[in-house]
């Protein structure tokens, strides 16, 4: 499978996010996922081998499976025969929706910027956490940290009050129970595949009914290593954190002492390599199947 880190249907172009880019089709959209990495907002130049395969096809697999939790976006992944062949796989046709503006952020474990909140406040999200916990410390029940949507720059944690009038009272009632209800869906499934999600991000949008009701459906992607933080389970019980998502490219990023700003620093092949590894072994464990059926890889077993 090439990588794949920029692409040109000839469609109209609907936006070029930091890792899909999505067309207009009819009246659906074909959302591509590219093999872009981003870290801390900026998309480095090196594409990951498998990624957005990974990224679409996992979606996929989750949207099926909590279907009945909350309606998706998803309609298919059998792409019209004219289009390009490396489409398969990383792409699939969804409903055009009307983004809601909030970043639905459920955590069932405390790292990243909430621990960095924490550390300095106590609190998430203006929600009180128990004293003592530490980096990766499961929290007593899963909470709904919602952040803005930002167009440019970093999104940030706010308050429900905040998050409520930004999308109003019903809307954010459905999307907080609907979120929480989707993040224990994949826990448990993740718990049983020997992984512990940590946390995840969901994105919701509005559609038009047959009946012209307003609907919110969940869009975007779902319970993907990009959006979610994914540990393994047997390490997390010694106490060691071991990631298969971003994480390792976060953490390599760190070391390097980079400013976080652009342009990016060349990512080693080693880094590369690695991070696609832990993507395809996410995909493996949570479906129990292998995304590569055809190729030969190489074992995925040490990282
Ligand atoms: N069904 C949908 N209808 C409309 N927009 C959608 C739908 N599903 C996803 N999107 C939007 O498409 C974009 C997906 O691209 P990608 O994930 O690369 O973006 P991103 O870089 O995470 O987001 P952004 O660039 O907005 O910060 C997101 O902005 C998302 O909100
Ligand atoms: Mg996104």
């Amino acid at each position: 499978m090439d990588i794949i880190t920029d692409t040109k249907l000839d469609l109209p172009l609907v936006r070029k996010g930091k890792v899909r880019d999505t067309y207009q089709l009819d009246n659906n959209l074909l959302m591509v996922a590219s093999d872009r990495l981003s870290a801390f907002d900026v998309v480095f130049k090196e594409g990951i081998p498998h990624k957005g395969a990974v990224l679409n096809s996992l979606s996929i697999f989750w949207f099926k499976l909590t279907s009945d939790i909350v309606k998706n976006h998803f309609i298919t992944n059998a792409i019209p025969a004219v289009l390009p062949a490396f489409l398969e796989k990383r792409s699939m046709i969804v409903s055009r929706a009307e983004p809601v503006q909030l970043e639905c952020v459920v955590r069932g474990y405390i790292t990243g910027s909430a621990w960095k909140e924490y550390e300095k406040t106590g609190k998430v999200c203006g929600i009180e956490l128990p004293k003592g916990l530490k980096n990766g410390s499961e929290l007593p029940h899963p909470i709904f940290t919602p952040s803005t949507k930002a167009q440019k720059g970093h999104d940030e944690n706010i308050t429900e009050d905040a998050a409520r009038k930004i999308v109003g009272a019903d809307t954010y009632d459905f999307i907080r129970k609907k979120s929480l209800e989707i993040y224990g869906f994949g826990k448990s499934h993740a718990r049983k595949s020997g992984l512990v999600l940590a946390d995840t991000k969901l994105e919701f949008g509005s559609i038009l009914d047959a009946t012209g009701h307003k609907q919110t459906i969940l869009i975007d992607e779902i319970l993907t290593p990009d959006s979610s933080r994914y540990w393994l389970r047997d390490e997390y019980e010694k106490g060691n954190t071991v990631s298969l998502d971003k994480q390792f490219v976060r953490d390599y990023l760190e070391k390097t002492g980079w400013n976080k700003s652009p342009p990016p620093p060349t990512l080693p092949a080693d880094v590369i390599e690695n991070t696609s590894k832990r993507y395809l072994q996410a995909y493996k464990m949570l479906t129990g199947k292998e995304l590569l059926t055809n190729e030969t890889t190489t074992p995925t077993a040490q990282i």
